[in-house]
């Protein structure tokens, strides 16, 4: 069975975001193994913090899911025409300590989504996150785009996505990507 992982870069309660990675699991191929990961309890990066008590037990639980997936789906918000500071924050801790970078990242195949409430879809920070994903040796897939703009009218008020055209563009993603995640 292929298994992904997907990760939603907000912390917001009501997040688009999260809302897309839900989405994502719904439509995700029969089969597939899909579970949600968080970026919650993930503290600031402090170098200090790091050498007096290691690396935060939520941060080596998120790494040691990583690595049992097959796959990783991150959803990234935009801010600022770039990638947020929360999401980048996880995934540095994420790469600590270096020695481990292989094991959690290398070869790792990876795609991008986002959703936002504006017009460009999260293109700026879809873009944005790729020479991180190259740093960490990942294997990012590029086989199809998925940038969902007016997430307030994608989403209900729960945090369903109704828009059936959106909901056959990531059905379409998922299978492309995990059809990509289960090659050898
Ligand atoms: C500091 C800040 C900067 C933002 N900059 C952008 C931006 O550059 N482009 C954009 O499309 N949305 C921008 N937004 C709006 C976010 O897309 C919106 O808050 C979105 O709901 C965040 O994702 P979430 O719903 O998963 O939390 C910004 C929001 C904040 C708080």
């Amino acid at each position: 069975m292929t298994t992904i992982l997907g990760i939603a870069g907000s912390l917001r309660k009501g997040s688009y975001n999260a809302a897309l990675v839900r989405a994502a699991s719904e439509v995700a191929p029969a089969g597939t193994g899909f579970e949600i990961g968080s970026i919650a309890s993930i503290p600031v990066y402090d170098g200090d913090l790091e050498q007096e008590h290691g690396v935060p037990e939520a941060v080596t639980a998120l790494k040691e899911r990583i690595v049992a997936a097959n796959g990783l789906l991150l959803a990234t918000p935009e801010y600022n025409g770039s990638l947020p500071g929360a999401f980048k924050n996880a995934v540095d801790w994420l790469s600590r300590p270096p020695k481990d970078i292989a094991r959690v990242f290398g070869n790792k195949p990876v795609a991008i989504i986002g959703a936002t409430p504006g017009v460009g879809g999260t293109r700026l920070a879809q873009a944005a996150w790729l020479p991180v994903l190259r740093g960490l040796g990942t294997r990012p897939w590029f086989g199809k785009q998925l940038y969902v703009a007016g997430a307030g009218q994608a989403f209900d008020e729960d945090g369903r996505l109704v828009d059936e055209k959106v909901r056959r563009s990531l059905s379409e993603f998922m299978a492309a990507f995990v059809e990509f995640v289960a090659a050898p």
